[in-house]
């Protein structure tokens, strides 16, 4: 059996706020966010909500893999910012593009969202349970962030990326000799530290019982741990899968990395001793967006034609809960 990805899209917000606009806000310079995190500007929702972007995103992958809505059978949205805790933000995607036959759920695994949706799609698939499934990313993270708390306002961006999948009965094997598909995945969650990136949705409250401790309902994030665990955990996830693979980095063509910190990736190709240069990065214009990056960076690459049939990509995300993993993939 062979996994493809037939389709990719991508849907960002039209305003773009650059580090001097941030400056404008709180504290900080472009000197500092570029220096320490290599971002320069990102795009802020003036009215897009997770559920449109993720729909426009999903649209775009349909158009590129020539499939009609009615035909999907699984959507499966990652995202930690949903507009509604009800419905589920995968239903209001089935309804907008019109996907009437599709089952749709969310998945909440942050900043590994959509590596973790694209690896659950795949086992469905795997079952024969399904055919194809719509995985998409999408964060509108400027609601969730205090827009006075430099430490953390700089970092994030909004936007969507979604990835059409589909099953083929015969493997296909490429002109290089490998077999398109995904060869090796390995995730892993540390919920012990869930609590150095958080942010809180309500407290207890009922007619029997009321939560006196009130937590602010926005990002907090302990800056230094969460890099101390990206730089540790990710190289090593991404040997585990090259291992169990019986693959090495120098058979890996292309890193596609979730991309939060220019420092956290440089550092992570360093670990690996792999070239800098597999690792394409799009954050100095986008930001961090959760567990859009991994999609969003995946549609550039694949329309601007930088992946050809038999590539081997890894994926490999990380973020809160504490989760992360990684996924070979052999392009088809
Ligand atoms: N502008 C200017 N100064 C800032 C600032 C900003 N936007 N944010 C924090 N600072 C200040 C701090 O107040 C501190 O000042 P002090 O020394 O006077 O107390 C100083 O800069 C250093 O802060 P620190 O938190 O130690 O910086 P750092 O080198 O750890 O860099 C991060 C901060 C967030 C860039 C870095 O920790 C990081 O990238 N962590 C990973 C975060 C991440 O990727 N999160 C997403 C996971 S999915």
């Amino acid at each position: 059996m062979t996994i493809k990805i037939t389709g990719t899209g991508r849907a960002l917000p039209e305003k773009t706020v650059t580090n001097f606009d941030m400056a404008k806000l709180v504290d900080t310079s472009d000197e500092w966010i570029r220096g320490r995190t290599g971002i320069a500007e990102r795009r802020i929702s003036t009215g897009d909500t997770v559920s449109s972007l993720a729909a426009k995103a999903c649209a775009e992958a349909l158009t590129m893999a020539g499939k009609d809505a009615e035909e999907v059978d699984l959507i499966l949205v990652a995202t930690c910012s949903p507009e509604l805790l009800l419905p589920c933000c995968a239903c209001q995607v089935q309804s907008a593009i019109g996907a009437h036959q599709a089952v749709a759920f969310d998945l909440n695994a942050a900043c590994s969202g959509f590596l973790f949706a694209l690896n659950t799609a795949y086992a469905y698939l795997q079952t024969g349970l399904y055919q194809n499934a719509l995985i998409v990313g999408s964060e509108v993270l400027s609601k969730l962030i205090d827009w006075t708390d430099r430490s953390t306002c700089v970092l994030f961006g909004d936007g969507a990326g979604a990835a059409f999948i589909e099953k083929t009965e015969a493997d296909e094997v490429c002109a290089n000799g490998r077999t398109a598909g995904i060869e090796e995945m390995v995730m892993g969650s540390d919920g012990t530290k869930g609590m150095v990136l958080a942010c809180a949705e309500r407290t207890v409250s009922n007619p029997y019982f009321k939560e006196t401790e009130t937590i602010k309902p926005y990002v907090y994030m302990n800056g230094q741990e969460v890099y101390k665990f990206a730089t540790r955990q990710v190289p090593a996830c991404i040997k585990e899968a090259l291992d169990k693979a019986n693959l090495t980095v120098d058979d890996v063509d292309l890193f596609v990395l979730h991309q939060a910190n220019v420092r956290i990736i440089e550092s992570v190709a360093k670990r690996l001793k792999a070239d800098i240069a597999k690792f394409p990065m799009n954050l100095d214009r986008i930001g961090n967006m959760s567990s859009a990056t991994i999609p969003v960076l995946l549609d550039e690459l694949n329309r601007d034609g930088k992946i050809k049939k038999g590539d081997r990509l890894v994926l490999s995300g990380f973020g809160a809960g504490l989760t992360y993993g990684a996924s070979i993939l052999v392009w088809g």
